[in-house]
């Protein structure tokens, strides 16, 4: 359906702050847009689509209950229960783990995607929060479903604040507070001829069927369709987070005016740093100032995207969702303060950010589209593994290592973390082809991750600047080998064993399939892994998660 831009203003995400919460599931149905009809969709806490923004003070711990009270699943038609662990059932009891993305939480805490909490069900996790400052979100992370649980609402943003990143009572920083700081939840979306969301993109796969990637054509913000935002004249913060199910964005304004990056996913950067884009992948966050006082009153300014997707614009020749929102420069004084010069290091001010440590252990791991199924039915791979493999990776505690990302294919695919956070160290562009012919990928379930030395086309790129600073989410780029350096914490450090097993089923269930009572079906790969060790590594692509671009890994002692 045509809808037309900038017609619904933006909302404003609700605030709930304390230290014991509920976070309900709930079915609803959803206005994406004006001309729009309502449709089916997934909220949290009595909203139709999408949950409240938590603020929270790091330190702190929180506990949450999560309570799925889904009835019926706006998007059961595209559940593909040919995926590992989505059971028939789910279509009309649809289950949902809620996991807090950034969070340093304990293993049964963490919304484990077989932490599967069934409609009528809920669960008490326990978050430490012991950990800096931060843009974390939470979203719903069930096994095979997260592709249409997220997509349908179920995400929602959560910040972690200290007295350098409250705005009180002192903000001593100087950071727009209150009004003038507005999280920006960017999303793609597609429609129905009828005006629902639907999760189908290409007539190509069979309906119902996994598709690899939901790419949408029209954009979001905060859940509604290309919204307009009314600014003061001065300067905003906006926490700005990707949860689309598949684009990479490069963000910028219509009118090429230059904005400057204080953080990302965990914490402040050391001082401002101005551009005039970024890309932004599924997954990250980026904390942004923009300064309206340069433009005049009546004045608008949209927040636009250029970038497509490579294969669906190599192949489908589809071009770049073009913008996200309007800014709607009113005749009225904005916040008083100016651009800090300097956000760490010096009086009064948090210590910089210390220097990337040494790794003593160098690690590959490998981004792919294993050969043999690269027609549908498809399946994406990290180290050319399935889900259930027994043959994860085991890091020490208290060690620091390098992850050389090696991404086979030509896409990007954010790679993120479960636990930990890490530092990029750059990326280097690998010779792909030549790789690929020494090192014959075997079939899918046998752990391939050869050294991409000696194959790499170029020094490495360092990343760029506001990229600094603990992540736990990073953009590997087709044809590159994206390098991190992460540290394994101890069970001392963390106050909990990393390494403890999780409990699988957590709720009531109305279902009896083999998938849910421990006897799991064997995956693509004929595993049957039953170690409930471990936390999870993805791809933040969502149809990329649930088939098969996920393992776990262990924090061994
Ligand atoms: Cu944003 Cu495994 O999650
Ligand atoms: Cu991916």
């Amino acid at each position: 359906p045509a809808v037309e831009p900038f017609v619904d203003e933006m909302p404003r995400l609700p605030v709930v702050r304390g230290d014991r919460l509920e976070l309900v599931a709930e079915t609803a149905t959803h206005r994406f847009h004006r001309d729009l009809p309502p449709s089916p969709s997934l909220g949290y806490n009595g909203m139709s689509y999408l949950g409240p923004t938590v603020e929270h003070r790091a330190g702190t711990p929180l506990r949450l209950r999560f309570a799925n009270r889904m009835t019926t699943h706006p998007l059961a038609a595209d559940m593909d229960t040919s995926l590992h662990g989505v059971a028939e059932s789910f279509r009309t009891a649809p289950p949902s783990s809620l996991h807090l993305h950034g969070g340093v939480t304990p293993p049964d805490s963490d919304g484990h995607p077989e932490q599967l909490v069934y409609p009528g069900g809920d669960i008490d996790h326990d978050f430490p929060l012991a950990q800096d400052t931060g843009h974390l979100w939470y979203h719903d992370h069930a096994m095979g479903i997260t592709r249409v649980n997220v997509y349908a609402g179920l995400a929602g943003m959560l910040l972690l604040r200290d007295d350098f990143d409250t705005g009180e009572p002192d903000n001593p920083l100087g950071l727009p507070a209150g009004e003038f700081e507005v999280p920006l939840v960017l999303q793609e979306k597609l429609f129905t001829a009828d005006g629902r969301q639907s999760v189908r993109s290409t007539p190509v796969v069979p309906e119902g069927g996994w598709e690899g990637g939901a790419v949408g054509d029209i954009g979001l913000v905060n859940g509604k369709v290309w919204p307009y935002l009314p600014v003061a004249r001065g300067l905003y913060r906006f926490r700005v987070l990707n949860a689309a199910s598949f684009s990479v964005w490069n963000l910028f304004f219509g009118n090429r005016m230059r904005f400057w990056v204080i953080g990302n996913d965990h914490g402040l950067l050391d001082a401002p740093v101005a551009t005039h884009e970024l890309r932004l992948s599924p997954g990250e966050r980026v904390d942004l100032l923009v300064d309206f006082a340069e433009l005049t009153p009546g004045e608008t300014v949209e927040l636009r995207n250029d970038e497509a997707p490579v294969f669906q614009a190599a192949i489908l020749g589809e071009v770049a969702m073009p913008r996200f929102c309007q800014f709607r420069v009113e005749d009225r004084p904005g916040f008083a303060g100016g651009l800090p010069a300097r956000l760490r290091g010096g009086a009064g001010l948090p210590p910089l950010l210390p220097p990337i440590e040494t790794p003593t252990v160098i690690r590959d791991v490998t981004v792919s589209q294993p050969y043999e199924l690269r027609v549908p039915p498809a399946i994406m791979s990290l180290n050319n593994l399935t889900f259930s493999s027994p043959d994860i990776e085991m890091p020490r505690q208290g060690t620091v290592e390098q992850w050389n990302i090696i991404n086979i294919t030509p896409d990007p695919h954010p790679i993120h973390l479960h636990l930990v956070t890490f530092r990029i160290l750059g990326r280097t562009p690998l010779r792909t082809v030549d790789y690929q012919l020494a090192h014959p990928q075997p079939p899918i379930g046998q752990k391939w991750a050869p050294s991409a030395e000696g194959f790499l086309a170029g020094p490495m790129m360092a990343p760029q600047p506001w990229e600094a600073g603990n992540k736990d989410i990073v953009r590997v780029d087709g044809g590159t080998v994206t390098s991190i350096i992460v540290r394994f914490p101890t069970a001392a450090e963390l106050g909990f064993d990393p390494d403890a097993p999780f409990p699988r089923r957590v709720a009531t269930e109305r279902v009896g399939e083999d998938t849910h009572t421990g006897h799991r079906a064997p995956d693509h790969a004929g595993h049957q892994h039953d170690d409930l060790r471990g936390y999870v590594w993805h791809c933040h692509l969502l149809d990329h998660e649930d088939h098969d671009m996920m393992l776990k890994y262990r924090i061994v002692r």
